[in-house]
């Protein structure tokens, strides 16, 4: 990477981490909302071993935008979709100041009709909202997509293993950033 990206880089996740804190004392304060911002090292670091141009990329629950502009300035074909419209306007204003390409769509990661069902019982979706699907929007469908990052709280993991494995590419990796484990990789949902 050169030092003008790097820069870049770097200017772009300070700005992410200032836009959180605001969030934090604004939004969170008042009410449960559970925009948590990543590990941006952590995901950088995952995104330059796996980085190569035109390779898409697609951030389930994007808020800010920093991970999908990081991506963007990689050289991924990046987009996000975020159910919150306040934090889909912060990431296209955001994505400006940056003249990133990034696209972004205010609707739901989850395709249509999708129902998490799981073996064991209690098919709760913990902090995933509902809402109508992004993809439309988006003008592309989840297994039109290389590379898929999500940051899912405690126990949403399996979740989005399984709309991988049903709605991606068997060859597709997933990136989910975890509290305590870094960022895991997964490919064909396992
Ligand atoms: C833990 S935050 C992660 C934010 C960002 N990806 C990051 O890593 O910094 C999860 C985000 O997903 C959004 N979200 C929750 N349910 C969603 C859904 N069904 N579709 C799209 N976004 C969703 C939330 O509004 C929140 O911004």
């Amino acid at each position: 990477m050169d030092a003008a990206l790097r820069a870049r880089l770097a200017e772009l996740c300070a700005e992410g981490w200032a836009i959180w804190e605001k969030f934090d004392v604004g939004v969170r304060d008042h009410e449960f909302h559970p925009f948590v911002a990543a590990d941006y090292e952590g995901v950088l670091t995952a995104l330059l071993r796996h980085r190569a141009q035109g390779l898409k990329f697609l951030e389930w629950g994007s808020a800010s935008g920093v991970i999908t502009i990081m991506a963007d300035l990689l050289g991924f074909e990046a987009y996000g979709i975020e159910l919150d419209a306040d934090l889909v306007k912060t990431a296209r204003s955001l994505a400006t100041r940056f003249d990133s390409r990034a696209r972004f769509a205010a609707g739901s990661f989850l395709p249509s009709g999708y129902v998490w069902r799981p073996s064991g019982g209690d098919g709760r979706i913990a902090t995933i909202g509902d809402g109508a699907s992004g993809y439309r929007e988006l003008g592309h469908p989840l297994d039109e997509f290389d590379v898929v990052f999500g940051y899912p709280w405690g126990g949403e993991e399996p979740m989005m293993l399984d709309l991988m494995k049903r709605y991606g590419r068997s060859d597709a990796l997933l990136l989910l950033n975890t509290v305590n484990g870094g960022v895991v990789e997964y490919r064909g949902g396992s």
